[in-house]
């Protein structure tokens, strides 16, 4: 993975990807819809010493309970009624390669189970058959779910995620990596034109640059994809930027696109609010219970604020 980033953060990340890609480690990758997870994982498996054996990925949401089985461990002719013919499982034509766990905190806790058996007896017997196979496999996974969370709400098994990660790399979303997203949208720009055949290079004065910068971007690096995608098919730019522009302004604004009295006190106080709490935090070394103490508001509604604010050490 060549270092593209200027992001502190995703320079991190890209470390830590470099050295753990080659071993043999369980990876669980996590982070928000978007920020490029599926590619990670890909990029991990072309560090590693299995990049030329198989690859195979499963979309855990998509493969039904009742199904899981023989999805994964494959069957015999006749093992259930609509089994015809003998059928290689995902496990099985992945072994001595990688097997990719997309969104894995989708699955049931019964299929839990079953991964978890397989993980730790390397071994698989497809239905209708009664002789073990024994596999071997490097397991990647990733899911946009706090799957700590599942696990204490009980909804994912804690046994079977301390499987998975033994190693967790965290992709930030993009608006906590600004720095990076001039350089993606180019890079886009450049792919997209090449299938253009270099056509309309959108007109992209500062003031659009900025707000490429300032937006949020929710969906993160697929929705900068497809704005710019948009961008330069359609050629739209002064429709695409200023909806962006209201994406960023929702509400509050007159006719003639002058802020509200009331929306402007409303984000001032936001503002005002955002910097108090800050201040307090670092004051505490962010010590959360005792910010929540010297503000005078509940520790859960400390935390909701954190949350909104999107306050980080
Ligand atoms: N560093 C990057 N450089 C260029 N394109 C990227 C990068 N990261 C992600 N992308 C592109 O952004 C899009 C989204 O990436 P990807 O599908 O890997 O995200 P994801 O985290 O798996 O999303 P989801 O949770 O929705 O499945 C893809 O088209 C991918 O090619
Ligand atoms: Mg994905």
């Amino acid at each position: 993975m060549a270092s593209r980033s200027r992001s502190p953060r995703m320079q991190e990340v890209e470390r830590i990807v470099r050295r753990v890609a080659p071993t043999d480690l369980s990876i669980l990758i996590t982070g928000e819809t978007g920020v490029g997870k599926g590619l990670l994982a890909k990029q991990i498996v072309s560090l590693s010493q299995r990049r030329d054996q198989p690859f195979i990925q499963v979309n855990s949401a998509a493969i039904p309970d009742t199904l899981f089985e023989s999805e994964l461990f494959g069957h015999k002719p006749g093992a259930f009624t609509d089994a015809n013919a003998e059928r290689q499982g995902h496990i099985e034509r992945a072994d001595g390669g990688t097997l990719f766990f997309d969104e894995i905190g989708e699955l049931s806790l019964e299929s839990q189970a079953k991964l978890l058996h397989t993980i730790e007896d390397r071994e698989i017997t497809s239905l209708g058959s009664n002789l073990p196979l024994r596999v071997d496999l490097r397991i990647l996974a990733a899911t946009s779910k706090d799957l700590a969370e599942e696990v204490s709400q009980g909804r994912f098994r804690r046994d079977l995620y301390f499987r998975l990660n033994e190693i967790q790399v965290h992709l930030p979303p993009l608006r906590r990596r600004r720095e990076d997203i001039l350089a993606l949208a180019d890079h886009f720009i450049r792919n997209q034109g090449a299938e253009l055949g270099g056509r309309r290079i959108p007109d992209l004065t500062p003031e659009r640059l900025r707000l490429m910068q300032d937006y949020a971007w929710p969906g993160n690096i697929r929705e900068l994809e497809n704005f710019i995608k948009s961008l330069m098919v359609l050629g739209n730019a002064s429709l695409a930027f200023s909806r962006l522009k209201s994406a960023m302004n929702p509400g509050g604004r007159s006719a003639d696109g002058r802020i509200s009295l009331p929306e402007m006190v409303r984000r001032v106080e936001g503002r005002v609010e955002k910097k108090v709490i800050e201040r307090t935090l670092q004051r505490t070394g962010w010590h959360r219970k005792n910010t929540a103490a010297i503000l005078n508001i509940s520790y859960r509604s400390l935390l909701a604020k954190i949350k909104q604010f999107e306050l980080a050490r």
